[in-house]
C-alpha cells in the first residue's frame, strides 16, 4: 500500500480563487433563476449526462454557467484527478487509520485488479458464488438434510444496509429464498426476526468486518443460543452459521470452521462493503449472475468517474453542485426521493454513506474545518412523501437540495400507476424549479429550488450498482474538496465506550460518577426495568 503522500498537498478550498469567486457569485444580485437558466436551449444538452446506464439531469440546479465554471476550477485546484487516481491505486487515503479504501477493486475485473488489492478478490468472489449456488440447489443443506429456505442476516451499518437495500430493490416478492435482516440490538428486533424461523432450514449469516460490534455480537450469540436450544446439536453450528469478517480469529472463536468464514479485506470500509462478501445475501437470493451484474454496474460507473472529463463527469458534477447548494446557497439538507417503491431503503443507505463519510469537523491534518462539511441526507419514496413533507420542500424556509430518482420501466403490470408515478415525480421537480405566482401569498410557490433528476431505464442489478457507485464517488469528491477523511468514523466511538459503564450502572453498579441528568435517568430506567421480569429472545 502506498503511503498517504500518494495524495498531493494543495491549499484548503476556501483559500482558493475559485472558492472566493463562488462566494461572490452566491451573493451577486444578478444571478439568474432556474427558470431563466432553462430558457437556454444548450443547458439541457450540456447538463444531462449518460453514465453507467443512467441519465443524470443537472439542468434544474440553480447553477449558472459562471458558477459551473468556478466549480470545475475548484475541482481542478483541489487536484481531483490526482486524488481519485490515488484512491483507485490503493494509496492510504484513509489517513487517520493508515489504510487504503479500495472498494473499487472489489468490482474490477481480473485484468484490472490493482496490485495493492493483494490478488485475492476474484478467488473470494468465486468462493462466495459457489457457496451461494450450493445453498440454492440444495447441495449445501441444513443438519437434517433439508434445504435452506430462510436466511437470517445479522449485521449493522454497512454490514446490513447494502444487502438489505439490494434485496428490497431487486428480489421478487414471490422468490422462494427469503432473507430476514436484524441490525439493532433491541431484543424486539431479534425476537421478531427469529419468530417463526425453523432451525432446520435456517441459515445464519454473521456479517461484521470487526466481529466486535456490540449489536452484531449480541445478536449472534443470542441466535446461536436459540439455535442450540432447539437443535441440541453443537456440531450443526458449522452448517447453519457462516461469517463474513476481517477478524478470522473472532469468527473461529465463535465456533465456526475456516470454510464457513468469508474474509473481508482490511481496506474495505463498512459503508463500502456491499461489493465484498457482505453482499452474500444478494448472491443467495438473486443468484451469482445478479451479484456479478451489480458489481459490473458499479465498475461501469468507476470507469466513467475515472475517464470522463470534469464537465461531463456525473459524480464530480453532483459533488460540486452539492457543495454549491450547501456551502454557498445555504441548503441545510439533501433529500433523496426515489419515485420507485423498490428503492425505499435508498435514503437510509445513502445517509450512512454520506454522513458517516463526510460528517466531519476537522481536516485530514487535524486542523479545524472553517467551512461546512456534509449536510444531513434524508428522504422517502414518492408519492408518499408528497402527502407528508413536500409542503416543507415547496414553502419551508430552510434550503434543501433534492435528488429525484425515476425508473422509466416498471415491473408490476399496472401501466397507469406507473405513468401517474412518473408524472408526479416530474411535476414535483418542476414545481420546485419554477414555482407559481398567486395573489394570495399563502398559495404562492416561490420556486427556484434546485433538484437533480436521475433516470434509470429500468431497475436491475447493474443499474443499482451504478447508482450506488455514483453516490460513492460523489462522496469521495466532496471529501477531497472539503479536505476531510471520508473513510474513518471516530465520532461513533465515544458513545460505544460510555455505554459500557452505563450498562453496569443500569444493573445496579454505583453511578455517582455520572452527571446529574444521566444519574437520575439511570435510577428511573433501572428501577422500572427491574420491576418487569425479562426473558431472552426466543425463550
Ligand atoms: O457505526 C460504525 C461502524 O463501524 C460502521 O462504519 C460499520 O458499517 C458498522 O459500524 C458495522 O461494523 P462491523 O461490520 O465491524 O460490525
Amino acid at each position: 500500500m502506498e503511503p498517504e503522500e500518494g495524495f498531493p498537498a494543495c491549499p484548503a478550498a476556501e483559500q482558493l480563487p475559485s472558492w472566493k469567486r463562488l462566494a461572490r457569485l452566491a451573493v451577486a444580485p444578478s444571478q439568474p433563476t432556474i427558470a431563466e437558466l432553462l430558457t437556454d436551449c444548450s443547458r439541457v444538452r450540456d447538463l444531462q449526462i449518460e453514465a453507467g446506464g443512467l441519465l443524470f439531469d443537472f439542468s434544474k440546479q440553480r447553477a449558472s454557467p459562471a458558477v459551473l465554471s468556478a466549480l470545475l476550477e475548484l475541482a481542478q485546484e483541489r487536484q481531483w484527478q490526482a486524488r481519485s487516481a490515488a484512491l483507485f491505486r490503493g494509496a492510504a487515503v484513509n489517513s487517520s487509520e493508515g489504510r487504503a479504501a479500495l472498494h473499487t477493486a472489489l468490482r474490477a475485473p481480473p485484468e484490472q485488479q490493482p496490485p495493492a488489492a493483494g490478488g485475492e478478490v476474484i478467488a473470494v468472489l468465486e468462493r462466495l458464488k459457489q457457496f451461494a449456488a450450493e445453498v440454492v440447489d440444495g447441495r449445501r443443506a441444513g443438519c437434517s438434510g433439508k434445504a435452506f429456505t430462510q436466511i437470517l442476516h445479522i449485521g449493522i451499518g454497512g454490514s446490513e444496509l447494502g444487502p438489505r437495500l439490494a434485496l428490497e430493490a431487486l428480489q421478487s416478492p414471490s422468490s422462494p429464498l427469503r432473507v430476514r435482516f436484524v441490525a439493532n440490538l433491541d431484543g424486539h428486533a431479534l425476537a421478531r426476526a427469529l419468530d417463526g424461523l425453523d432451525p432446520e432450514t435456517a441459515l445464519f449469516i454473521l456479517a461484521s468486518k470487526s466481529f466486535a460490534t456490540l449489536e452484531t455480537r449480541l445478536n449472534a450469540e443470542s441466535a446461536r443460543r436459540w439455535f442450540l436450544e432447539r437443535t441440541n446439536r453443537p456440531e450443526a453450528l458449522a452448517r447453519h452459521f457462516v461469517a463474513v469478517t476481517a477478524n478470522l480469529e473472532a469468527a473461529l472463536a465463535f465456533g465456526l470452521p475456516p470454510e464457513s468464514i468469508f474474509p473481508i479485506q482490511d481496506w474495505v470500509g463498512g459503508r463500502f462493503s456491499l461489493w465484498s462478501p457482505v453482499g452474500l445475501p444478494v448472491a443467495l437470493a438473486l443468484g451469482g449472475n445478479a451479484f456479478d451484474a451489480l458489481l459490473a454496474g458499479a465498475h461501469a460507473m468507476d470507469r466513467h468517474f475515472q475517464d470522463a472529463p470534469a464537465a461531463s463527469n456525473a459524480p464530480l458534477l453532483a459533488a460540486l453542485i452539492g457543495i454549491w447548494n450547501g456551502n454557498f446557497l445555504g441548503a441545510a439538507s439533501q433529500a433523496v426521493l426515489p419515485y420507485d417503491e423498490r428503492l425505499r431503503l435508498l435514503p437510509d443507505y445513502l445517509r450512512q454513506l454520506e454522513t458517516e463519510s463526510n460528517g466531519k469537523r476537522v481536516r485530514r491534518d487535524g486542523a479545524a474545518l472553517d467551512i461546512h462539511s456534509a449536510p444531513i441526507l434524508w428522504g422517502g419514496v414518492g408519492t408518499t412523501g408528497q402527502h407528508a413533507f413536500h409542503q416543507w420542500l415547496h414553502q419551508g424556509t430552510y434550503g434543501c437540495a433534492v435528488d429525484f430518482i425515476l425508473t422509466a420501466r416498471a415491473s408490476h403490470g399496472l401501466p397507469s400507476h406507473h405513468r401517474w408515478l412518473l408524472a408526479n415525480g416530474l411535476s414535483q421537480a418542476q414545481a420546485l424549479a419554477l414555482g407559481a405566482e398567486h395573489p394570495d401569498p399563502h398559495r404562492t410557490i416561490p420556486g427556484n429550488r434546485p433538484s437533480t433528476t436521475i433516470v434509470l431505464d429500468r431497475l436491475d442489478p447493474a443499474r443499482l450498482g451504478a447508482l450506488l457507485a455514483f453516490y460513492e464517488h460523489k462522496v469521495f469528491c466532496q471529501g477531497l474538496i472539503w479536505d476531510v477523511n471520508s473513510f474513518d468514523q471516530w465520532g461513533v466511538e465515544l458513545g460505544k465506550r460510555l455505554a459500557e459503564t452505563l450498562f453496569e450502572q443500569l444493573g445496579g453498579a454505583p453511578a455517582e460518577c455520572q452527571d446529574a441528568s444521566t444519574r437520575s435517568l439511570i435510577e428511573r430506567l433501572g428501577k422500572r426495568r427491574l420491576e418487569t421480569p425479562e426473558t431472552e429472545a426466543g425463550e
